[in-house]
């Protein structure tokens, strides 16, 4: 059987603070195999954007950041790569989309160098007009209709869709075998937020790329994934394939996701620390979830 893409295995991260450690993440487990799209989902701090980071070998030089656990990609630990290999491996074999394209596209660079830029770390010796044709079919990939124009733009020059459309052309741009995508268009209007989803989801389906898509909204979660884990300060409580999941949520924390689906605007998800079942409560897991996290 071949290693899964992603592996993460008992995860515990705490920040070291003027008061002492403060662990965030307690031991999280999950996999992605190869070609599956699995979604990590839980409310605003509860470890997700920590979890892709540290996937991405972003968090491990912060000096207050205390990490142990394992993380392998395709059968690697990753703890065994020298930072060098692990740079070049950002960008290439995985990428990340993050949530707002503007702040993580440089202003100051043209797309067109940027594209060059990311190109160059799958081969280093790849010219600017060389660089410039794969940008553009890329760019015509997410639908983009003036790749031309949109390559000699700076990121401001852009609507926020746009730019969000090229975010996923670069990501995408040297065919990663992993995608982390952390609340992709949130910060985007609803409607260009589907849109750029759906461009997304064809895209990783025809390239059979293995995707962590992190989410706090379990409804844009069930059209995108194919297996979910809930997270719920820093502890997976839930996990299964989406339609399990969906039809027999059993999770108290889960159950609060989803009634807090249709509410479009303000509410929120409602407070559950009053209800002692959810301490109580052990991992749920679904028929299909992985039976190495069960015993976990
Ligand atoms: N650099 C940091 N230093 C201290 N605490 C942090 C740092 N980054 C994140 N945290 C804390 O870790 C927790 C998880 O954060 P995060 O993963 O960003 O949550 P989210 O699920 O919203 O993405 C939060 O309590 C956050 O405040
Ligand atoms: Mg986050």
């Amino acid at each position: 059987m071949t290693a899964p893409t992603l592996r993460i295995d008992n995860l515990r991260l705490g920040f070291k603070g003027h008061h002492g450690l403060v662990e965030v993440l307690h031991g999280v487990s999950l996999h992605i195999r190869k070609g599956e799209r699995v979604a990590l989902v839980g409310e605003s701090g509860s470890g997700k954007s920590v979890t892709a980071r540290i996937v991405l070998g972003m968090l491990q030089q912060l000096k207050s950041a205390r990490i142990s656990g394992t993380v392998e990609f395709e059968g690697t630990d990753l703890e065994a790569l020298k930072p060098s290999a692990r740079h070049v491996l950002r960008g290439t074999r995985m990428s990340m989309i993050f949530q707002d394209p503007t702040s993580s596209l440089n202003p100051v660079y043209t797309i067109s160098t940027q594209f060059h830029e990311v190109l160059r770390r799958a081969e280093a010796g790849i010219t600017a007009e060389q660089a410039r044709r794969k940008a553009i079919s890329a760019l015509a990939d997410v639908s983009i209709n003036e790749p031309e124009r949109v390559l000699d733009s700076y990121a401001f020059q852009l609507s926020g869709g746009m730019n969000q459309r090229v975010m996923i052309a670069m990501a995408l741009v040297n065919n990663p075998t992993l995608l982390l995508a952390d609340e992709p268009g949130t910060a985007l209007d609803v409607t260009v937020q589907a849109q750029t989803l759906r461009l997304m989801s064809d895209l990783v389906e025809k390239h059979r790329t293995s995707v962590l898509f992190i989410s706090h909204n379990l409804g844009v979660v069930r059209e995108f994934a194919d297996r979910v884990y809930v997270i719920y300060k820093g502890n997976i409580v839930e996990q299964g394939p989406t339609e399990a999941l969906f039809a027999n949520p059993l999770h108290p924390y889960t159950r609060a996701l989803l009634s807090a689906v249709p509410r479009i605007t303000g509410g929120g998800i409602p407070d559950i620390e009053d209800d002692p079942s959810t301490f109580l409560a052990p991992l749920v897991a679904h028929p299909g979830a992985s039976e190495t996290e069960l015993l976990s």
